[in-house]
């Protein structure tokens, strides 16, 4: 009989981390849930620990809940000894220390939390080779690319990322600027969390997994392709030396490549799968980014090949923006503008430390929210990154939270000012 694999997943609470549940309760006979963490949905978390009695679990606020198994840190759970795989399905930086610690200890790492590549690809890149341990891709791109290098032994020439384009790929400019936060969070092929939805809807989203795609399967930014595919029923493409390509096809479902993940190198049936019906498949599309409409594609894109601190500012810069988008206080096609203005006000670092990745995050998220505070006149200098790295790694005061007025929070000459 196959050894039952013990799973700790980081960010249970979450879109990932729910259907990550789905498929361990799918697949029981195969998997054990030994550890869940999650951040402040408490009455989610603890549903999910009656349900699967893990040994140990964390939660970012206080449990209002008494568990007999251990309260331990997301660091802790990830390297703990009963742990066979980890997933990493928290957001933002809330993965970073948790990957580093699973690696650290030699565990496959199911990666999900895209930031952790994009802040720190370099780090988790060595540190996976060094402790011997293997981080599995959970995107869909991701795991598409990497489903068709198996049993290559020669690296690909161009790997292909597809993209479903959100649902404003054929917005006008004006059309964009009015585009509503119930609008965005309406994908047309994927059910995923608020964060990657509006990201997906910019295109940032596309340039992040180009970041990750480099790092983890240590290809060139220049033999990356984008192209838009609406039906997103090929996940992405990777050709060959000889011209030949391959591709991953499959129903739009985010359990298929966690599946894929957990049961690696096997494949095993899970009935509550969507197949893909091919009668009702009429055509297969694509066409080219159009780079200029998305400008937030070709930000992430350009901070990506930059590299050192420039992904981990524009993870955060994103962040900040989308979440003011979301709250309603600016507008759709000001997130690329915040996102743009505050890289072009940064003054990256090669080759950085964590320490620096995170001293520019904090650095960002300041800069960014003391944008909004600007309402089109001056507003106090954010200090430049030189001065924040020289204090050491300072939180970012916290800011009241002001207004922007559409279109207006990252106007040069306000930038101008702020300076
Ligand atoms: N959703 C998708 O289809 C998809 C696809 C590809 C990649 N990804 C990536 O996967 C990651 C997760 O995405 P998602 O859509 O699942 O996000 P989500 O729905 O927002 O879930 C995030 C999870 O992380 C937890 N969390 C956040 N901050 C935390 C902290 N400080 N400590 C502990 N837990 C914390 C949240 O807990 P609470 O909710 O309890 O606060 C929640 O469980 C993101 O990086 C995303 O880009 C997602």
């Amino acid at each position: 009989m196959d050894r039952i694999k013990k799973i700790a997943i980081l960010g249970s609470t979450g879109s990932i981390g729910r259907q990550a549940l789905d498929v361990i309760r799918a697949l029981s006979a195969r998997f054990q849930v030994v550890g869940l963490a999650g951040g402040k949905n408490l009455k989610l978390l603890e549903k999910q620990i009656a349900k699967f009695q893990p040994e140990m679990f964390y939660s970012s606020v206080e449990p209002d809940f008494t568990y007999r198994g251990e309260f331990l840190s997301m660091e802790q759970i990830a390297s703990h000894p009963d742990v066979d795989l980890v997933i990493i399905a928290t957001s933002s930086k809330a993965g970073l220390y948790p990957t580093l610690a699973a690696l650290k200890a030699g565990k496959t790492v199911a990666l999900a939390n895209k930031e952790v590549l994009m802040m720190a690809g370099e780090i988790i890149v060595r540190e996976a080779k060094s402790y011997q341990a293997q981080i599995l891709p959970i995107d869909s791109e991701l795991s598409a690319i990497w489903q068709c290098l198996q049993g290559e032994e020669n690296k690909p020439q161009r790997i292909f990322l597809t993209a479903s384009g959100g649902p404003f790929y054929h917005y006008s400019q004006p059309e964009l600027r009015k585009v509503t936060v119930e609008q965005a969070l309406h994908h047309p092929t994927w059910k995923m969390g608020r964060k990657i939805t509006i990201d997906s809807a910019t295109l940032l989203n596309k340039g992040a997994e180009a970041i990750e795609a480099h790092w983890l399967f240590a290809i060139p930014f220049e033999s990356i392709e984008i192209l838009i595919h609406p039906q997103s029923i090929i996940h992405s493409m990777v050709e060959f030396m000889d011209g030949s390509i391959k591709a991953q096809l499959s129903f739009p479902d985010m359990r298929l490549p966690i599946q894929y993940a957990l049961c690696y190198p096997e494949r095993l049936p899970n009935s509550e799968l969507p197949r893909l019906n091919w009668n009702k498949i009429q055509s297969l599309n694509f066409e080219p980014v159009e780079q200029n409409r998305f400008p937030c594609l070709k930000l992430a894109l350009d901070a990506g090949k930059q590299g050192g601190t420039y992904p981990a500012v524009l993870c955060a810069a994103d962040e900040v923006a989308v979440g003011f988008f979301l709250n309603k206080r600016i507008s759709f096609t000001d997130i690329a503008r915040i996102v743009q203005e505050t890289l072009e006000q940064h003054r990256g670092i090669a080759q950085p430390s964590l320490e620096e990745i995170l001293i520019a995050d904090a650095w960002a998220r300041e800069y960014v929210e003391r944008l909004s505070l600007c309402h089109g006149k001056a507003c106090p200098a954010p200090e430049p990154f030189a001065s924040c790295h020289s204090e050491g790694a300072k939180r970012p005061k916290n800011l009241a939270q002001g207004k922007l007025r559409e279109g207006e929070g990252t106007r040069r000459s306000n930038l101008r000012s702020v300076r």
